[in-house]
């Protein structure tokens, strides 16, 4: 396949050199009325915010420049097929769930996965069997799924109808998806991975494979988050074997009916350079990256967490003892540098293939100038580890019908949640909607705030914490 070629970003060009007027959606009329300001910079992308006229192809039924695109990116990213996804993973992840489950089906769920695999579980009314995960306490990073878990899971509950893991997990964990594969294909059953972190695999070999190549039947990437395409624009990959007519049935649901043709061209182009200029760009950063993880060596105030040769390069986790993650991050951003997230602990750096060495050295002067304060360091709180508790969830089929009360925190020691309660970022509920809620959480999530960390699910009323729990119907 020719992958220089970008064959949604030639039909919008060429109509955008064709047309005379313009008499449709949306109103800017390719940037003919914009405020004035705005049009400074919105002005080189308007003319191709456009909508289905001409030859430019509808992603709900693609038959034309869409439907080349999706299947250059399904041969670029070794997939079967492949869609292009304008409401980020999030609306891969709930279609995918929506397509398999019915009310009521079992579906096995890393525990630690993104709230949008809850949420898609939640919709599709399936009832949630979570898969456990443990946390390496001296780097305090989850550790990746045990095979054997999964295995157990699966015998225990072998009506189960899908697999889902998130592989790489925000701070760069990447799971066994072979062997894991190998297990849950026993049953006939699919394996999706959440891949929203790594777009980037596959096209570097000191990468790890993508899920996609390496025994899941479908994956979901963001490839915002790691490749050079604007935010909301995702992909879909799925091996030829998925009934895909039933992931559109739930994509025309869930994604807008005007999807927005810059992301979309967005994507095309992502493929373009990655096949293009891809693997070139990949080792010069992860060059610059391996030299600064050298330099960071010599940095006191910091220092990187201990990472496993497995996770991705392009995660850099640092953590200092004399700064709250929370804190380092403020003393970044007070000079202009941004983390992608940080917690009570540590703070994530994501380099792409977008990250200049410019930046780098930025980075690297600000943390050589922290300032480091000795009482700080004796008197920084030891971090806390939490891991939720495993426990059974009210199937979702049955959480859609009960009624729900809106009480402050302290009372809602022992029932169950219906909302997810969920430190964010990275997003990772630690009660599920349906789970019961257990002092130790509730201690942890208010010790997060109060360290200055957001938490969802929880809400400022009266002066105090208050969240929606189930009324019990024991
Ligand atoms: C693991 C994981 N999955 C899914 C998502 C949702 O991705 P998107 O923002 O592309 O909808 C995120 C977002 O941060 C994520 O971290």
């Amino acid at each position: 396949m020719d992958h220089n070629r970008a064959p949604l970003w030639e039909a919008l060009q060429k109509h955008h050199s064709y047309t005379q007027a313009n008499f449709h959606v949306p109103g800017h009329k390719a940037g003919q009325a914009f405020d004035q300001e705005g049009s400074l910079y919105f002005s080189s992308v308007l003319p191709f915010d456009l909508t289905e006229v001409g030859d430019l192809d509808d992603l709900h039924d693609p038959i034309g420049a869409i439907k080349e695109a999706q299947a250059l990116a399904a041969d670029a990213f070794g997939a079967g097929q492949t869609r292009f996804l304008v409401g980020g993973t999030t609306a891969g992840v709930l279609a995918s769930i929506l397509s398999i489950c019915r009310p009521k089906d079992k579906i096995i769920v890393a525990r630690h996965c993104h709230q949008s695999v809850f949420h898609g579980c939640f919709l599709a009314g399936a009832t949630v069997i979570p898969i456990p995960y443990a946390v390496d306490p001296s780097s305090g990073l989850e550790l990746p799924i045990s095979p054997e878990d999964i295995d157990r899971l699966l015998i225990k509950h072998p009506e189960a109808k899908a697999v889902i893991l998130t592989s790489p997990t925000y701070f760069g964990v990447v799971q066994r998806v072979r062997e894991i594969s190998k297990i849950v294909h026993r049953y006939q059953i699919p394996l999706i991975v959440d891949e929203a972190h790594g777009a980037h695999f596959g096209f570097h070999p000191q990468l790890p494979i993508p899920a996609i190549r390496d025994g899941a039947d479908i994956s979901i990437q963001s490839t915002h988050k790691m490749l050079p395409a604007m935010t909301m624009s995702s992909m879909l990959h799925a091996k030829e074997w998925i009934d895909m007519n039933q992931v559109d049935l739930y994509l025309k649901m869930i994604q807008s009916s005007s999807p927005s043709y810059p992301l979309m061209a967005s994507l095309d182009l992502a493929r373009r350079y990655m096949m293009t200029e891809g693997e070139r760009q990949l080792s010069l950063v992860m060059e610059r990256i391996h030299f600064f993880r050298k330099k960071l060596e010599k940095i006191k105030a910091v220092k990187e967490i201990k990472r496993q040769s497995t996770m991705d390069p392009f995660r850099l986790t640092i953590e200092s003892s004399y700064y709250t993650g929370y804190k380092l991050a403020e003393a970044l951003e007070s000079k202009g540098v941004y983390a992608e997230l940080s917690d009570e602990r540590k703070v994530l750096l994501v380099f792409s293939v977008g990250t200049q060495l410019a930046e780098l050295d930025i980075l690297y002067q600000t943390l050589m100038d922290l300032h480091v304060d000795k009482q700080v360091a004796k008197s920084k709180n030891k971090p806390m580890l939490l891991i939720p508790r495993e426990g059974e969830i009210i199937p979702y089929a049955e959480c859609r019908t009960r009624e729900r009360c809106f009480i402050p925190v302290k009372h809602a020691i022992g029932k169950r949640s219906a909302t997810h309660l969920v430190p964010y970022p990275p997003g990772i509920p630690l009660v599920l909607m349906g789970e019961r809620i257990h002092q130790e959480v509730i201690d942890y999530l208010l010790f997060l705030l109060t360290l200055g960390g957001k938490v969802r699910g929880l809400i400022e009323y009266q002066g105090d914490y208050w969240l929606y729990v189930y009324q019990e119907i024991e």
